[in-house]
């Protein structure tokens, strides 16, 4: 297909459940793909998000749990699911790594890259900690000690297979030189070639002895090995949308994917690793990575082992499902860190969504029924004498749609929503330099018509866009300006009152 856009997410480890950043990511391609669909047609996107099932983290929740693997990542992986249900997320397609179409692939490309030589078996060596069933480096086993659980570590010498992620390293850089769009935002690109620049890569190890973790996809040339779990993660995004054929070529209608949307954690997977994989099994390479910053909480990184993870659920039962939505996307530049907290949901609440946009169109409605008994004037504005405020504000409308276009290309959500907010506040800010009151006061009924119809037009131009953002929003305020006559409803966004300390 040509003109397609294919998007991914990560897919996330299942070891526990998803949070606010798993969903920033997620609504972030969900809008992104919204946007496509729009632009090419819905039959034209695809976009996927999945969840990452194997390796020792998830064996090891599952044995918290006394649940089966299996039964474990079943259960975690339906949270996920029904998260992106409840936050309206128009995913096409959800892998599982455990799923057979995606083994199948992992193996493929594993016995593809072995013939070639690209895997090889070798020794692993390395300080291990037997209950923790962790490697450390000689710099972290201090004392000979496991720096989590201060128990000694032991050395260990294992056979293991290893991919040769060595012989490329001149290969990528001479790629990345060449496609600085390759990875966004620019400061992740620039840190990713240092780090090539200024390091040798190590090949990488990619097999566990089946002994020390059974939980993940068998080697084909040597099964008493399982894959490592980013070998097999990554190939998530080329096993969802095609195979390979007889003669070890992959064939996709999808494939590259236009996008791999991450936070900045897994850069290096996504920029050293993934390439290389798909360098060395001879498939194109996607066209874009984009890693997003972190959200932190006062300051500090979110994570479960800091007991500071906030469940996107209960978010959206306080606020509403669009209001989380749209802070998200709206409170930090996509590519930077950013605060979480309640009361950075509650200021962006009262003022863009109550006070701009919730203002905004229920005084409209409140003025076409007082006014005009519910019925929209109609008023072609190109056949009148516009003030400069006017046609300002025409302008604006007429513009709205590829402004947002352009700062979606980018990525660009906050800046996106800040045209449309601009409008809006355009809009509000004529309301009260027209005072229609007054208009109605002396009769004026033909510039009350055109001042009613104007702000008509902003909310239709407004709730277009939105639609990508915070659909939900978008169309009530849809079906209350559809017809010619209104549909009145409830205020969208009542204020949240917060006590004063
Ligand atoms: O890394 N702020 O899975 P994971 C913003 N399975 N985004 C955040 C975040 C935060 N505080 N915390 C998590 C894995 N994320 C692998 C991926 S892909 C082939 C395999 C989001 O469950 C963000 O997208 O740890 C980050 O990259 C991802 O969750 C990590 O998810």
């Amino acid at each position: 297909m040509s003109n397609k856009y294919y998007i991914t997410t990560p897919i996330y480890y299942v070891n526990a459940a998803p949070h606010i950043g798993h969903s920033y990511t997620t609504i972030a391609a969900d809008v992104l793909s919204r946007f496509k669909r729009r632009q090419l047609g819905p039959e034209h996107v695809r976009f996927l998000t999945g969840t990452d099932e194997h390796g020792q983290k998830i064996q090891k929740a599952a044995d918290a749990a006394k649940l089966s693997a299996q039964a474990f990542v079943d259960q975690t992986s339906q949270k996920f699911r029904s998260l992106w249900q409840s936050l309206n997320v128009s995913y096409d397609d959800f892998i599982r790594t455990t799923e057979p179409r995606h083994i199948k692939v992992v193996q493929k490309s594993l016995e593809i890259l072995f013939k070639k030589g690209d895997i090889y078996e070798g020794k692993y060596e390395g300080l291990y900690c037997t209950p923790c069933e962790t490697f450390w480096l000689e710099a972290q086993a201090i004392g000979g000690l496991c720096p989590d659980c201060q128990r000694p570590v032991e050395r260990i010498i294992e056979t293991n297979y290893f991919f040769k992620l060595s012989k490329y390293q001149d290969w990528l850089l001479g790629f990345l030189k060449e496609r600085p769009d390759f990875i966004k935002p620019a400061s992740r690109y620039e840190e990713t070639l240092r780090f090539l620049e200024l390091n040798k890569l190590n090949d990488l190890c990619i097999s566990r002895p089946k002994e020390r973790l059974s939980w993940g996809i068998p080697l084909p040339f040597a099964p008493e090995h399982v894959t490592y779990v980013w070998f097999d993660a990554l190939i998530n995004y080329i096993s969802a949308v095609g195979d390979f054929d007889s003669q070890d070529n992959y064939v996709s209608q999808w494939w590259p994917a236009d996008l791999h949307l991450m936070a900045k954690d897994i850069l290096r997977q996504h920029t050293v690793y993934w390439p290389i994989m798909l360098q060395a099994l001879n498939i194109k390479l996607p066209k874009a990575v984009f890693a997003h910053g972190w959200w932190m909480i006062n300051e500090d990184k979110m994570s479960k082992s800091r007991g500071n993870v906030v469940n996107p659920l209960e978010m959206i039962e306080k606020f509403g499902l669009d209001a989380y939505r749209y802070f998200l996307l709206r409170e930090v530049p996509f590519g930077l860190d950013g605060n979480f907290s309640e009361e950075g949901i509650i200021k962006r609440y009262n003022s863009d969504l109550a006070n701009d946009l919730g203002n905004l169109v229920y005084r409209t409605l409140t003025m076409v029924e007082k006014y005009f008994d519910g019925n929209i004037p109609g008023i072609d504005f190109s056949q009148l004498q516009n003030s400069q405020r006017v046609s300002d504000i025409l302008a604006k409308i007429k513009h709205l749609e590829s402004r947002v276009c352009q700062a979606l290309d980018e990525s660009n959500f906050s800046l996106a929503l800040e045209a449309i907010w601009e409008l809006i506040a355009m809009a509000n800010k004529h309301v009260e330099e027209t005072k229609p009151w007054n208009l109605a006061k002396e009769n004026k009924q033909e510039e009350l018509k055109e001042f009613i119809r104007l702000l008509v037009d902003v909310i239709r131009a407004v709730a277009g866009q939105l639609e990508i953002f915070i659909p939900q929003t978008a169309l009530l305020i849809q079906e209350q300006f559809k017809a010619d006559k209104i549909k009145k409803g409830n205020p969208l966004f009542p204020r949240i009152e917060t006590k004063k300390k």
